[in-house]
């Protein structure tokens, strides 16, 4: 049986991510494809754990290593328990943000040096489990921050971050996109929800075909 494609949604706050995933659900769900839909930090429930403890506000500050170590022990539960057992039984696994997320937020968002990130994805990951495609929504930081603020509810720990906090997050997506063996499929994110949406569809066609074609 051929390995369903890993495929990762990646961006700054309020770029669609969310809405961006469930049309890809969709689009797979309507051509038969069996798929999982997961998100990081989470995925199962000790994940999910971990997530609240990562993302709860709180009086004392979070030391970055903390939080990058933090990131990494819900991948690796992650990994374990659904990730790899998804994409060896042929689904197709959608992941609401992954190790890219590490090196734009912690790397740069956190300014911590991309090398234990490295070092702790081969650790992690292995040599070659990395996203087969990176669907980068890309807008504007303040038009992001804009949508969540318009959103309502109580901001997370890194929704209280401040634009140059983002901006930074922005700049190392954008450099990891000019990089091929990345494998990012820029989607701009400033325009109509609708256009955003027939841009993701494309990109699962494009992808559906070539994984077609591997058959
Ligand atoms: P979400 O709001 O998109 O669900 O993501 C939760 C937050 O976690 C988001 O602000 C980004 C952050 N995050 C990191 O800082 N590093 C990571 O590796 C991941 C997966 C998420």
């Amino acid at each position: 049986m051929t390995r369903g494609l890993f495929i990762t949604f990646e961006g700054t706050e309020g770029v669609g991510k969310s809405t961006a995933i469930r049309g890809a659900s969709d689009w797979l769900t309507q051509q038969g494809v069996a798929h999982r839909v997961t998100r990081e930090p989470g995925g199962t429930p000790m994940a999910e754990e971990i997530r609240e403890v990562l993302l709860r506000s709180r009086e004392e500050p979070v030391d970055p290593t903390c939080e990058l170590l933090l990131m990494f022990s819900a991948r690796a539960q992650h990994l374990a328990r659904v990730i790899r057992p998804a994409l060896e039984a042929g689904e197709w696994v959608l992941c609401d943000r992954f190790t890219d997320a590490t090196y734009a937020y912690q790397g740069g968002g956190r300014e911590l040096d991309s090398a234990p990130v490295a070092q702790l994805e081969s650790l992690v990951q292995g040599e070659t489990l990395r996203p087969d495609a990176v669907l980068w929504l890309d807008a504007p930081v303040e038009t992001g921050m804009a949508r969540v603020a318009g959103r309502g509810g109580e901001p997370d720990r890194f929704e209280h971050e401040r634009v140059r906090f983002f901006e930074r997050v922005r700049q190392v997506y954008e450099a990891r996109a000019g990089n091929p063996a990345n494998r990012y499929r820029r989607i701009d994110a400033e325009v109509t929800a609708d256009e955003v949406a027939d841009a993701v569809r494309k990109t699962m066609e494009e992808l559906h075909r070539e994984w077609t074609s591997l058959q």
